[in-house]
């Protein structure tokens, strides 16, 4: 009964993701796949707190000026946000075969905060690339600062090749197939977020460097 009432309990909380595009271009590739997504999780039940990066965007991280707890605007803004949601997507462009550096700027800052509102949230990474690859090594390189700091970022990842000429004018993805698989990977992203959000079974507790004190210097996950 008890547990009948858990799983009642549990249903009625919808998933929370924060959605955003790295791009502050106004004419935006990945800004257009990043609210097709939000729409797209919409439809599935999600309730999307949609995002741009100019409320993120921060000055250039310098350590002299973590003083007095001080965060920029836009990584106090990101932080929130992180932790008002149960998951975040991200559409990346690709500059030079790895993620915008603006982007790995505010997640610089933002791992500074403690509790450091990256660990345990769940990730989907997705890009938008005139090119074929689709901004795809942007991705790549992205799941590593995201998986140092304890997110739980999903396999698989979307990239849109040739997306100057992927969309309709509706902001739809125009191959039937491709528009397919792009909200399957959005709805078993959800389902697997729900699970871990609502039913988790097991607890695992991950450290990096075994055996490693824990100093204000070195450490980086809580
Ligand atoms: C500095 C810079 C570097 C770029 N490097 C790449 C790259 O390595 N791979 C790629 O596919 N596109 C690259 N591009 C092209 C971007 O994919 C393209 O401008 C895209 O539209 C940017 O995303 P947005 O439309 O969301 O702003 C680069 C663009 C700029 C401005």
């Amino acid at each position: 009964m008890e547990t009948k009432q858990k799983i009642e309990q549990a249903d009625q909380q919808p998933l929370r993701i924060l959605v955003f595009s790295a791009s502050m271009r106004k004419d935006s590739l990945n800004t257009r796949l990043a609210k097709l997504a939000a729409q797209v999780m919409e439809k599935n039940g999600g309730v999307v707190d949609y995002a741009s990066m100019s409320e993120f965007d921060s000055p250039s991280y310098n350590q002299d000026l973590e003083i007095n707890n001080f965060y920029p605007q836009g990584a106090e803004e990101f932080c929130k946000r992180l932790l008002a949601n149960d998951a975040f997507v991200i559409a990346s462009p690709e500059y030079n075969g790895s993620m915008p550096g603006l982007l790995k700027n505010v997640i610089d800052w933002t791992s500074r905060f403690r509790p450091q509102p990256f660990n345990e949230r769940h990730a989907l990474l997705m890009s938008a690339s005139p090119s074929m690859a689709g901004g795809n090594r942007a991705l790549w390189s992205l799941r590593m600062p995201f998986e140092h700091l304890g997110a739980r970022v999903f396999p698989d990842m979307f990239s849109l090749g040739s997306a100057h000429k992927a969309f309709t004018p509706d902001g739809e993805i125009a191959d039937a197939i491709l528009a397919k698989r792009f909200e399957a990977s959005l709805v078993a992203f959800m389902n697997l977020v729900e699970a871990a959000k609502n039913y988790p079974c097991i607890k695992k507790a991950w450290v990096e460097f075994l055996g490693e004190k824990t100093d204000s210097l070195i450490e980086r996950v809580e």
